[in-house]
C-alpha cells in the first residue's frame, strides 16, 4: 500500500467507527448496507472458489456522493457475510476523483476486476464534452481480496470520435475464446449507447461495434449482456427518458431489451423494457453462478432524488442499500426474478392459512409473506400503517403514504394477478409479482417496526414468516454495527 492507500484506508475506518451507527433505526436485518455514509450501484459480482463476492460504490464520509470505494462483502450462502478491506481507492492519477462501477472476470486462479477512473480536470468545463477522463481499468488478484496493478486497457482518445468523456461501468466476460467488454456511453448527439469491444489477451482491445437507439435517453449507465432460455438480452441504465403514462416514473430507469441475434451480430433490438416496478432500483448487475444460476443485485436507491423524495437514514448518517439476490429467467420474450433460494433459510416463525375477504396479521416488521389468490380479482393490502399495496383490476399500485417520505404512488398494469411475495425489512419492501413478472422495490420509514397486515377484498392462502438477520462475521475486519 502507498502512503495515499494508506491514509485513505485509515480515513475510512475513522468513518466507520463513527457515532452515527450507535442508532439501529431503519438498519435492514437481511440486506447489504453500506457501514456508514453512502452506497450506490452493487459492482464486481462473482462467483471465486466458491465465494459470492459482492463490491460495491461506497462513499463513507457523507451521505451523498463523494471520494469513493469499491466496498466488499464476500459471502458462500448469501447469509453469512464478511466484510472486508476495500477493493479498490481512488489513489492514483487514473482514478483520483473516483473509482467508477464496473465488473468481475474470474477464471480458476484469476480473479480481475474492470472498472472506470473518474478524473476531472481543474477548470471551468462542462464535464461531459470536456474536462473529464473515463478510464477503463483492470486490476487483478490471486485470493479475492488484495487487488493490485492498476492497468489502464482503454482511454478517452480509444473510444469512438461520436461519443462525449462519459464512457464507463465495464462489463466483461469471455465467449468463444475470446474476451468481451460493453461499456456504457454518451454520444455528442445526447443519445445512450452501448460500445462493444473484444479482446484476445485482455489488455489490447478492439473495438467492435455501437449498439445504440433513439429516444432511450441520453446516456445508458451500468450496462451488462447475457443469454437467458436461449435468447439474448441487453441491459443497462438509461437516463434521460422521458415517463410514458405510468411506465418510467422514475429518476431514471433500468431494464433491458432482447436481441434477436447475439451481440456481435444483432440487427434488431426488441422493446425496452422496466427490470422493476418500484421507487428505488437503479444499476443492476448480474453473474452466472456456478450452479448456473443468473443472479441480479441492484442498488436499492436512486441518484438525485433532491425534490423528489427522501430517505431520512441521512440524518443517521447513512443512506441506501443493495436488493436481494434475484434468479433471473427468461418467460415469452421477458426476463422474470425470483428471490435466490438460500434466503429461505432465514424463516422463522410461520403461520398463516386460508383467508376469505378479510384477514389480518401482526408482524415485526422484518417478514416475508407469500400470498396466493384463488381467482385475480380487486385487492387492498396494507402492509406497514399508511402504506397500501392494491389492485384495481387493472393495475397493481404501490402507495406508502406518510412513511413514503415524498413517495407518490408507482403502477404496474397486469392482467391476471395469482401470487405475491412481500419482503419487507424495516425500512424496504420489495414486493414480486407472479413469480417474478415485476417487482416493486421501495424504500419505506416507519415509525414503529411493528405493523399490522392486512388483506381485504379476495380469497386465497398467505404463509407468513418472521426474518432472521444476516450474520457478519465478527472475526474478520470488525463491523460498526
Ligand atoms: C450509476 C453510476 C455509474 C458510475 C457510478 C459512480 O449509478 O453513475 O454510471 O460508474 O454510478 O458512482
Amino acid at each position: 500500500m502507498n502512503r495515499r492507500t494508506c491514509n485513505l484506508y485509515k480515513a475510512l475506518k475513522l468513518a466507520e467507527g463513527s457515532r452515527c451507527l450507535r442508532d439501529n433505526k431503519w438498519r435492514l436485518a437481511y440486506h447489504l448496507m453500506p457501514p456508514v455514509g453512502w452506497m450506490n450501484d452493487p459492482n464486481g459480482l462473482c462467483e471465486y472458489k466458491g465465494v459470492y463476492h459482492i463490491f460495491f460504490q461506497y462513499s463513507p464520509f457523507d451521505t451523498k456522493p463523494g471520494l469513493n470505494y469499491w466496498g466488499h462483502y464476500f459471502t458462500d450462502d448469501f447469509i453469512r457475510y464478511d466484510y472486508v478491506q476495500p477493493a479498490l481507492y481512488c489513489d492514483s492519477s487514473l482514478d483520483c476523483h473516483g473509482v467508477y462501477s464496473g465488473s468481475a472476470y474470474t477464471e480458476e486462479n484469476e480473479f480481475y476486476l474492470f472498472y472506470t477512473g473518474n478524473v476531472k480536470h481543474e477548470g471551468n468545463f462542462d464535464f461531459i464534452k470536456e474536462g473529464r477522463e473515463h478510464n477503463t481499468i483492470v486490476v487483478r488478484s490471486k485470493n479475492g481480496i488484495d487487488f493490485e496493478n492498476k492497468i489502464r486497457i482503454l482511454k478517452n482518445s480509444d473510444y469512438p470520435d461520436n461519443v462525449t468523456c462519459h464512457v464507463r461501468d465495464p462489463k466483461v466476460w469471455k465467449e468463444d475464446g475470446k474476451y468481451m467488454m460493453v461499456l456504457g456511453a454518451r454520444r455528442k448527439d445526447n443519445t445512450g449507447e452501448v460500445l462493444v469491444y473484444s479482446s484476445e489477451d485482455m489488455e489490447k482491445w478492439k473495438e467492435e461495434r455501437e449498439i445504440s437507439r433513439e429516444n432511450l435517453g441520453y446516456m445508458w449507465e451500468c450496462p451488462d449482456y447475457y443469454k437467458l432460455g436461449g435468447r439474448y438480452f441487453l441491459a443497462f441504465s438509461p437516463q434521460g427518458m422521458e415517463a410514458d403514462g405510468w411506465r418510467f416514473q422514475n429518476i431514471y430507469q433500468s431494464g433491458y431489451i432482447a436481441l434477436d441475434k447475439d451481440i456481435l451480430s444483432v440487427e434488431s433490438l426488441g422493446g425496452f423494457c422496466e427490470f422493476d416496478s418500484g421507487f428505488d432500483f437503479y444499476a443492476p448487475q448480474s453473474f452466472e453462478d456456478s450452479k448456473g444460476r443468473r443472479i441480479m443485485i441492484a442498488w436499492m436507491g436512486l441518484p438525485d432524488l433532491e425534490g423528489l423524495y427522501k430517505n431520512p437514514t441521512e440524518a443517521l448518517g447513512w443512506v441506501h442499500a443493495l436488493t436481494i439476490p434475484r434468479v433471473l429467467s427468461e418467460k415469452n420474450g421477458r426476463i422474470y426474478q425470483a428471490p435466490a433460494e438460500e434466503l429461505k433459510k432465514l424463516r422463522r416463525n410461520k403461520r398463516g392459512g386460508r383467508f376469505s375477504k378479510y384477514v389480518e396479521y401482526t408482524h415485526k416488521g422484518v417478514f416475508e409473506a407469500e400470498i396466493y389468490f384463488d381467482v385475480s380479482s380487486e385487492f387492498k393490502i396494507d402492509i406497514y400503517d399508511g402504506c397500501r399495496f392494491e389492485y384495481d383490476g387493472t393495475f397493481l399500485i404501490l402507495k406508502p403514504g406518510r412513511i413514503g417520505c415524498g413517495r407518490g404512488e408507482r403502477r404496474y398494469k397486469c392482467e391476471n394477478v395469482v401470487k405475491i411475495d412481500i419482503f419487507a425489512d424495516k425500512s424496504s419492501l420489495e414486493i414480486f409479482v407472479n413469480d417474478g413478472e415485476t417487482v416493486f422495490s421501495s424504500r419505506i420509514y416507519p415509525d414503529e417496526e411493528r405493523g399490522r397486515l392486512c388483506i381485504d377484498g379476495i380469497v386465497g392462502s398467505i404463509d407468513l414468516w418472521d426474518m432472521d438477520s444476516f450474520y457478519y462475521n465478527p472475526d474478520k475486519m470488525s463491523l460498526p454495527f
